[in-house]
């Protein structure tokens, strides 16, 4: 395909997609946002690798800066998986955790910027600010990351489960523990499957209202 017919037919897609839908419906929005909530105690309710696949194909064309995609997930699934995160959690978060069907390391790799000429073509140079300053490269993969494992929340929620973020726990046992001579670092762990009622302790919490916190200038 040449290089208009490509354009062309990227231009096609978003005026597809156009056609079949332009704003997400009442309950869609609930199912997002409005009503999920945060999940800490589960049914006992597989999830499966499929389900698994379902979610990083969404969470894939969420969009990060120079496309670069630093996030690494590391699903734990079985027993003893579970039993090595298990030292690093924070008390109140062993229990939640050891009994959810699966649980992800959302991690973030620190030499991200080797791929640039496959991520971003048409600028591979920027990988040479990242290359030469480690700390430029830490902060930006943080950052990316992090935006990803916010969308990584909502496609959790939007395959149809439910999701228990966590930061509590002990990044450092967590890198030694999975990520040892890896350029990979935890950032934030989340919980998958289905979210038993008995794990909802109250009402949702405060939000800000829109103009408490934002200003239109
Ligand atoms: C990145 C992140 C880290 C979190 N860490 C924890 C945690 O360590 N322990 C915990 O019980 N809840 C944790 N939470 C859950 C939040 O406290 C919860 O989402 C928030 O209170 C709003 O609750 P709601 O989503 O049910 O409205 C975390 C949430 C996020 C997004």
């Amino acid at each position: 395909m040449s290089e208009e017919e490509a354009l062309a037919a990227a231009r096609a897609r978003i005026e597809d997609y156009r056609s079949r839908i332009s704003s997400l419906d009442d309950n869609s929005r609930d199912l997002l946002f409005r009503e999920a909530r945060n999940h800490n105690w589960w049914e006992d309710k597989d999830v499966s690798d499929a389900q698994l696949r379902e979610i990083y194909d969404l969470v894939k064309f969420a969009p990060t800066s120079a496309n670069t995609q630093p996030m690494r997930i590391t699903f734990l699934r079985s027993d003893e998986a579970k039993e090595r995160l298990k030292p690093a959690l924070n008390g109140p978060n062993v229990e939640k955790t050891m009994k959810a069907p699966v649980v992800a390391i959302l991690g973030y790799d620190n030499t991200f910027w080797k791929d640039f000429p496959k991520f971003y073509p048409i600028r591979p140079e920027m990988a040479e600010r990242h290359k030469e300053n480690s700390d430029v490269a830490q902060h930006f993969s943080f950052q990316q990351a992090t935006l990803q494992g916010a969308y990584f929340i909502l496609a959790v929620r939007a395959v149809g489960l439910d999701s228990g973020a966590m930061g509590g726990f002990d990044v450092a046992k967590v890198n030694e523990e999975f990520f040892k001579d890896s350029p990979v670092q935890a950032n934030f762990l989340c919980s998958i499957g289905y979210g038993h009622l008995d794990g909802i302790k109250g009402p949702r919490l405060f939000r800000y209202g829109f103009d408490e916190v934002c200003d239109i200038i």
